[in-house]
């Protein structure tokens, strides 16, 4: 098989597997209970709390688990926007975040919130002077995506992130800053300070860990009322038993990922510009979505005028070859991405849009063989469709 589709998720690092095995046999005992076995528990989920604020360069107290990035940016966003409607119900958003941080805002607006959706520039970013223009005075969260899942599109955090800071210097505590960092996580510089934010969320299933395990970094004193409520783990701010094997086997993705993160961001660029260059050689009439340099170095999203992606995509599955359309959770929905419409790509061409994503488990060999496999098959559907090449 050859796996293309890093963005929708990851495999599991041995190391990782290994870490879910021992602790599930060994700390087995409810962390919350009054014994020697349940220390053991807690022990493990802080030496994973540490490794997380060691990285985000945080307070251990400002890492929170939860079930995944979907539930991370959930709380992010209703966490605070709860505790703060009192005083102020305006929402700063972008057209092209993930549907987890869409539909959430989406959900708030029917419970009275006003959201601004930001639109962005063809590469689908935002400028940090869009950002700042749309505050009003009853702005109390602003949610940006660090990059886009589908185009790999890098907003201007840190610029935004800082710009921000120093409006909130001069005395006001809002609007609060949120960055969806899922796709970012494993190539960029995950720095809170640096980044200038109160709310990130990361899911491990994206740098080589397990699906249904995220985190939350969570500034101290941030205002939050909590999703979940119940036996008040995580500080009260997400109950529930915690699931520490995965809470462990992220904590060892992250450090794994965090100690490769050059390695891997050379890798993959060079396979990414590979793959861009022999493409386009062969079959011109690509159009390559995103900003060529300010993208993320493993998501390729192109355009093949005719081609539709649906077939491509069967095509190369028999081949055993993943690639996607889009993101996991919209390849499934008749309706053309929601992203790709935000960067003005009609809906005819969105059909005909792939997303290629790498990762840690390609090699130039592989690459080699499937830059081979996609050139037959897009000349057999050529050759099978002459109006094509009349075109
Ligand atoms: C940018 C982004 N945000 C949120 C999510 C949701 O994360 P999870 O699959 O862990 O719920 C994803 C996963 O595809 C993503 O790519």
């Amino acid at each position: 098989m050859i796996y293309l589709d890093n963005a929708a998720s990851t495999q599991i690092r041995d190391e990782v597997l290994s870490v879910i095995n021992e602790e599930l046999v060994n700390s087995f005992a409810n962390p919350s209970s009054p014994y020697t076995p349940a220390r053991k528990s807690r022990i493990a989920i802080d030496k994973a709390r540490k490794i997380f604020s060691g990285i985000l360069n945080c307070q251990e107290n400002e890492i929170v688990f939860t079930s995944g990035g979907t539930e991370s940016d959930n709380t992010a966003i209703k966490g605070p926007a709860k505790a703060l409607e009192n005083l102020g119900n305006h929402i700063i958003t972008t057209t092209t975040e993930h549907h987890a941080v869409l539909h959430t805002c989406n959900s708030l607006e029917k419970q009275g919130f006003d959201v601004t959706y930001l639109p962005t520039d063809k590469y689908g970013m935002v400028s940090k002077e869009s950002v700042l223009s749309a505050i009003k005075e009853n702005t109390i969260l602003i949610s940006i995506i660090y990059a886009n899942n589908e185009i790999g599109a890098i907003n201007p955090i840190k610029e935004i992130g800082q710009a921000l800071k120093k409006i909130k210097n001069k005395g006001s505590r809002f609007p609060l800053f949120h960055t969806d960092a899922i796709q970012a996580a494993p190539f960029l510089d995950l720095n809170i300070e640096e980044l200038g934010v109160d709310l990130l969320s990361l899911s491990a299933h994206k740098f080589n860990g397990p699906k249904g395990i995220g985190v939350l970094y969570m500034k101290n004193g941030t205002p939050f009322e909590p999703l979940i409520t119940g036996g008040g783990q995580e500080r009260q701010k997400r109950s529930g038993t915690e699931n520490i094997a995965f809470i462990s086997a992220a904590a060892q993705a992250i450090q794994l990922a965090e100690d490769e993160k050059k390695q891997l961001y050379l890798k993959v660029s060079k396979l990414k510009n590979k793959i861009i260059n022999q493409l386009k050689q062969n079959h011109p009439e690509i159009i390559l979505n995103g900003h060529p340099l300010q993208s993320l170095p493993n998501i390729i999203n192109l355009t093949i005028p005719n081609i539709r992606a649906d077939d491509l995509i069967s095509a190369l599955d028999i081949e055993d070859v993943c690639i996607s359309n889009g993101s996991a959770c919209t390849s499934n929905s008749l309706e053309p991405s929601h992203v790709l419409q935000a960067i003005g790509i009609s809906a005819k061409l969105a059909l005909n849009t792939i997303r290629i994503s790498l990762g840690r488990y390609n090699f130039e060999n592989e690459i080699i063989e499937f830059l081979f496999i996609i050139d037959k098959i897009l000349k057999r559907i050529k050759m099978n469709t002459p109006e094509i090449i009349n075109k």
